[in-house]
């Protein structure tokens, strides 16, 4: 009979074959491979000091794919947002911490709502749901539509819809549409609370860890020369969906804050309001529509 293996040990020599090459966060990795592993939460390792031979086979085999530079969650195949978790792997865009407090951002807004209807919520760019299904997780009431016009992407976006009502979740309606499309979503004119993007928006030619440059679909990334392309397209769109008093919450470069709250100001937003990131980079902006486009 082989005997068990202590796990701290290995979590430590994992943690120092993932900084050798290269990994931003070797420790949280390492700990997360392993949590993931034995199917407990990373908080909760401390409560399996010793592992079985074929989990620290597994566990060194997933080490060496993240030491290959292969993205985290690829390998744990989730993601979170808010308190959801997300279905994620190649194809899609691996949703991002940042973006949680686009996430709080737009929840903390929703509150504000006068109780007299239903909010409407329209996520541009969906990716895996991660915006669209997060809110209607948190906000049952809310009747939200996800945007997303990436085939592969959408295979996610669907499979995610689909585990979130098998969870309870209130379905998100799903439309599989360029978000650049001057006529996007006409039937919603108007009528829209909220409007939330986390769209692509990297200048071109950008250097990017292998992480991001090597699997997360370069249409997620890549927002043209400026990193402004697609949010410069959405910007008209979105003062048409907004009812007077909506608002509009959009991620962005970090070199773009001025850019986007530039454009807000141009196409007559109100209450624009500049946001950093949990890095203290500019991330998003939020603006208010008061009257009519
Ligand atoms: C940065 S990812 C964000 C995904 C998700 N919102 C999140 O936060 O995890 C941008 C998404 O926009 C999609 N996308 C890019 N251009 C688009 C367009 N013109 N119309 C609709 N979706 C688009 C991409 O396929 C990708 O899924």
């Amino acid at each position: 009979m082989t005997e068990r293996v202590r796990l701290r040990p290995l979590i430590v020599a994992a943690a120092e074959r993932l900084a050798t090459a290269g990994v931003a966060s070797p420790l949280p990795d390492a700990e997360n491979l392993a949590a993931h592993v034995l199917g407990v939460d990373r908080m909760r390792l401390a409560l399996h000091p010793m592992v079985e031979p074929d989990e620290a086979a597994r566990f060194t085999a997933l080490v060496e794919q993240r030491s290959a530079r292969i993205p985290l969650q690829h390998l744990t195949g989730t993601a979170a947002m808010g308190e959801i978790e997300l279905a994620v792997g190649p194809g899609v865009f691996v949703p991002r911490p940042e973006t949680e407090l686009l996430f709080a951002w737009a929840l903390a807004w929703l509150e504000t709502l006068p109780h007299d209807h239903d909010p409407v919520v329209v996520d541009l760019c969906a990716g895996t749901g991660a915006l669209a299904l997060a809110i209607a997780h948190a906000r049952p009431d809310a009747r939200v539509h996800a945007v997303e016009l990436d085939p592969d992407a959408l295979t996610w976006t669907r499979r995610n819809a689909d585990d979130r009502i098998a969870d309870g979740d209130t379905p998100i309606t799903l439309h599989a549409a360029d978000v650049t499309d001057p006529a996007l979503l006409s039937e919603l004119s108007g009528r829209v609370d909220l409007v939330v993007s986390n769209p692509p928006y990297i200048p071109d030619g950008a250097v990017l860890d292998p992480e991001v440059a090597d699997h997360d679909p370069h249409r997620a990334l890549f927002g043209g020369p400026d990193g402004l392309d697609v949010i410069r397209a959405m910007v008209p769109t979105i003062a048409r969906l907004l009812r007077p008093g909506g608002a509009t919450a959009i991620e962005h470069d970090d070199t773009n804050g001025g850019g986007v709250a530039a454009l807000l100001a141009g196409a007559g937003f109100a209450d624009i309001v500049e946001h950093p990131d949990l890095a203290g980079k500019p991330r998003f902006v939020v603006a208010a529509r008061h009257s009519k486009p």
